[in-house]
């Protein structure tokens, strides 16, 4: 399964990066607000930025609601680097840009996908990857898990080209679940990966094994 870190927090990324095992970055429009990041060439720049410092594809989502506007806004992202990949909205000219991009070799992502059906229409029209928000989901007491689980299936049975990308992650747990399910990629919160590495047993296991080698050194010289 492949690590994307949602953020456009250049810091976070960074780190993500120089763990190793990052392979993309997705943002949205909130996570760019989030880190302050206003003005149109501004936005271009963060975008080009980010994708200086990843090797793997970056989601750069487009404002636009209609078929014109996601095509021009689109191209122009799909412009400033190899590696951005157009994320556009599940609505009806969304889908018909799907279509669009995906005829031209576009790489795309189909963002705000809360159902099957959703997911179905996505890999139809040709998405490289489609981003179910299980988070969003469970917090309104819906299953997201179930969610992921039912769109692999899907696409499974058909054979479907599209990466099923599980999105908003939040916790290491959301991470653990996707992978059984079989998620190609998860997107997460640098604290979700990062939480991926504790476990209690690890730390006394560690701290036994230190204080022993300490113990051994003290006995040695002693000798
Ligand atoms: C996905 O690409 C979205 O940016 C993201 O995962 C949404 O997560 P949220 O529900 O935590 O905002």
């Amino acid at each position: 399964m492949k690590f994307f870190i949602d953020t456009a927090n250049i810091e976070q990324i960074k780190e993500a990066q120089d763990l190793g095992v990052l392979d993309g970055v997705t943002t949205n429009p909130s996570l760019m607000a989030k880190e302050g990041i206003t003005g149109e060439e501004n936005i271009m720049q963060h975008y080009i930025d980010i994708c200086e410092i990843v090797t793997g594809d970056v989601s750069a989502e487009v404002i636009a609601t209609d078929f014109k506007g996601i095509i021009t806004e689109g191209e122009r992202l799909a412009s400033l680097h190899k590696r951005i990949v157009v994320k556009v909205p599940m609505i009806k000219d969304g889908i018909k840009a799907l279509k669009y991009f995906s005829d031209k070799g576009t790489k795309t992502n189909c963002t705000l996908v809360f159902s099957p059906g959703q997911a179905l229409l996505a890999a139809k029209a040709g998405a490289t990857y489609v981003s179910p928000f299980l988070g969003r989901l469970d917090d309104i007491n819906q299953d997201g898990i179930l969610l992921i689980e039912q769109i692999v299936k899907i696409y499974h049975i058909y054979n479907f080209k599209t990466q099923v990308l599980a999105a908003s992650i939040r916790s290491p747990l959301h991470i653990v679940r996707c992978a059984e399910a079989g998620a190609h990629v998860a997107t997460c919160p640098l604290a979700a990966i990062l939480d991926l590495l504790k476990h209690p047993l690890t730390d006394s296991g560690l701290a036994k094994f230190l204080s022993d080698y300490k113990k051994g050194q003290q006995t040695q010289a002693a000798v």
